[in-house]
């Protein structure tokens, strides 16, 4: 079998993909059923078709293109991952692993290779938490994570329901339709970009990820009491950006002081009304993502959140309420699949680490229901989640060979 990556037609379709976008280039934004994610969808399907590979979609729009196997009743091997992007994003993130995964695909059609099992490139619906504030909705639902009753309570920020939205972007069926069978997938990969500076640093070119880390994200709502920036005195405010600023210091310290470098916590959003130069906050959002390898930390992290609330609340008179939108537990990648990309990588004689994935995946709920990995290529400088997000030809098509080869070895 020799493998052939079409490097030039696979950087061509990561250009494409990147022009649909509602934000201007290089900066690549695609929130889940918008109209430029609904374009993105049809133009990844055409493609699809053109591979010869059969198409199914979901009522939560998880996109499933398949290459039947020569045998019907075994499980398949799946790849994939997301189209959609956060806002003022790069175009690699989640890309890599659906178009590198379809290239890997005709690629093995193109070696005259034959699966037993089937091949399916699986892409998610919204991996991103951007618009209804849950990251991975896609790979929750197909891993039953989250109940379609759970997932109906979801609204974006207009206060639309995922059944409105996704009714509206015409998909039809039921949520409780979404969730795959036990036994599915014989295994499942994918292939992401690094999303931070390790490869890159070490100079090794794979990474063959063993572990994905523990993320939780929370909502939180700050209520003061506004009024005027020239007449209210000091003594009396209960300025509910001041009490903001404390919290996110406070959220800071505290994964700063976990006692560990794989702690961290970013507050992304801070919204404040009446949002007026003369006007003192009375309201403030804030969205809190909380993260480590370990567990345990990640929780003492959360508690600790809990704790300044409380103290915040009392010294500056305002109420904080905060929800919880997901505390997700980390995963543990299948040693069979890991050793497969290994000895894929040793087989095309590439270097590869072993690592953690800091960054969530839609891997990490795939876990839960197949035997999973991931391959992470380098990207530049560790950047992602913004624009000058770079991945290099040659990490590219390396990646798509060594995954190629992987779904070679588990599906024959
Ligand atoms: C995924 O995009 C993440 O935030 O890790
Ligand atoms: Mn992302
Ligand atoms: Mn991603």
């Amino acid at each position: 079998m020799k493998l052939q990556i079409d490097r030039d037609r696979l950087l061509r379709e990561i250009e494409s993909l990147a022009s649909i976008s509602d934000a201007e280039a290089p900066a690549v934004t695609r929130i889940v059923f918008t109209p430029a994610d609904l374009k993105a969808r049809a133009w990844l399907r055409a493609r699809c078709e053109e591979a010869g590979l059969t198409l199914r979609q979901d009522a939560i729009g998880n996109t499933f293109a398949r290459w039947a196997g020569s045998d019907s009743k075994a499980p398949a091997v799946g790849t994939g991952s997301h189209i959609d992007a956060i806002p003022n994003a790069g175009k690699y993130d989640g890309v890599v692993g659906v178009l590198g995964g379809l290239e890997a695909m005709r690629a093995l059609q193109q070696s005259g290779f034959r699966p037993k099992h089937s091949i399916e490139l699986l892409v998610f619906t919204s991996e991103e938490p951007t618009r209804f504030g849950i990251g991975c909705l896609g790979s929750r639902l197909l891993s039953g994570s989250l109940s379609p009753d759970a997932a109906k309570r979801l609204k974006d920020g207009d206060s639309e329901s995922i059944e409105e939205v996704r009714r509206k972007a015409g998909l039809r069926g039921e949520l409780e339709e979404v969730k795959l069978p036990n036994g599915y997938y014989k295994a499942f990969i994918e292939l992401h970009i690094e999303q931070g500076p390790l490869l890159e640093r070490q100079q090794i070119p794979l990474g063959v990820v063993t572990h994905i880390a523990a993320p939780a994200s929370l909502r939180v709502v700050i209520e003061g009491a506004g009024g005027h920036a020239g007449g209210v005195l000091m003594p009396d405010r209960r300025d509910a950006l001041c009490a903001a600023a404390e919290l996110i210091l406070a959220l800071e310290t505290a994964a700063r002081t976990s006692g560990a470098i794989d702690t961290v916590a970013t507050v992304g959003i801070c919204e404040v009304f009446p949002g007026a130069v003369n006007s003192i906050p009375s309201r403030v959002r804030l969205s809190a993502d909380i993260r480590d390898t370990d567990l345990r930390r990640r929780d003492g992290v959360i508690k600790s959140m809990e704790n300044a609330c409380n103290a915040i609340s009392a010294s500056r008179q305002v109420t904080i309420h905060t929800e919880l939108l997901n505390a997700d537990a980390p995963a543990e990648c299948a040693p069979e699949v890991v050793e497969a990309l290994s000895q894929a990588c040793r087989k095309h004689e590439q270097k590869f680490l072993l690592m953690i994935s800091r960054a969530y995946h839609d891997s990490l709920f795939m876990s839960r229901i197949a035997p999973t990995a991931m391959l992470f290529i380098p990207c530049r400088n560790g950047y992602s989640h913004r624009p000058d997000e770079y991945a290099s030809p040659e990490d590219i098509a390396r990646g798509t060979l060594v995954l190629a080869e992987t779904l070679a070895q588990l599906s024959k």
